[in-house]
């Protein structure tokens, strides 16, 4: 991975002038960008590139979820614009997930380049016990985040989306090569919003998250840069 430091960006922005402002300001500071639905649906895949122009990582979360031949498809794409994650959901099945990782591999291999970390998603933050049970899944939400972990691990993935309070029960029951890329990260700064199950930066760190996705408290921070380097320096 050519990332620097864990702490990916989160560009939750309509623009891409608002996105490659943050870019210009936080490259020395960060180890990524990503880019979401927002972003991707407003500026395209355009954005990706002119971020990717500027030498920086860029972390395409897209959260593909089709049938395998199209979500295969999706992945080379995503992989010819030269990205280094990308995001999946585990719920799309094996098949699906097994498809997405060959079709990185080799657009990668075609390319001439490594392939991205393909991460998978297994429950969404924003689901609960009747979430689940609303559309027929366990509704115990640990049973199933581990159920689904197990799943893209078979399939082949190298690494997966967490919440932070996932961590340290993902770390015990998965090979210790898979990464862990975990957003609700508040520095306790910060007004509060919509993250209800938080941890630190370095808690995150500290129980085996790999990568910590972290938008609000630095994109709305009066100084974003400021925000980026102190949650930094309380890395070391
Ligand atoms: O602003 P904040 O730090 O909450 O941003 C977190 C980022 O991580 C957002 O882009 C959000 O979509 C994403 N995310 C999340 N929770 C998940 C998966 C992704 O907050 N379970």
């Amino acid at each position: 991975m050519p990332m620097r430091n864990p702490i990916i960006v989160a560009l939750d922005v309509p623009t891409a002038e608002a996105a490659l402002k943050l870019v210009e300001q936080l490259t020395p500071v960060s180890g990524g960008f990503k880019i979401g639905s927002e972003l991707f649906t407003c500026a395209g895949p355009d954005i990706v590139r002119r971020i990717r122009d500027t030498g920086a990582a860029v972390f395409l979360d897209l959260k593909f979820h089709d049938i395998p031949n199209t979500v295969a498809k999706a992945v080379a794409a995503a992989v010819r614009l030269d990205v280094q994650m990308l995001t999946i959901h585990t719920s799309g099945g094996l098949e699906m997930m097994r498809a997405a990782e060959a079709s990185a591999q080799q657009t990668a291999k075609a390319a001439g380049r490594a392939a991205p970390l393909m991460l998978g998603v297994t429950v969404l933050t924003s689901f609960n016990g009747s979430t689940l049970a609303e559309i027929g899944c366990e509704p115990n939400v640990v049973t199933q985040v581990e159920r689904l972990a197990r799943l893209a691990v078979k399939a082949g993935l190298r690494g997966l989306v967490c919440s932070p309070l996932e961590i340290s029960e993902l770390r015990k029951i998965l090979p210790a090569n898979v990464q862990l890329v975990t957003p609700g990260i508040r520095t306790g700064a910060e007004k509060a919003d919509d993250q209800k199950r938080t941890l630190t930066p370095r808690e995150a760190i500290a129980d085996g998250a790999n990568w910590l996705v972290i938008g609000r408290p630095i994109y709305a921070a009066e100084n974003p840069r400021a925000a980026a380097e102190k949650i930094l320096e309380s890395l070391k």
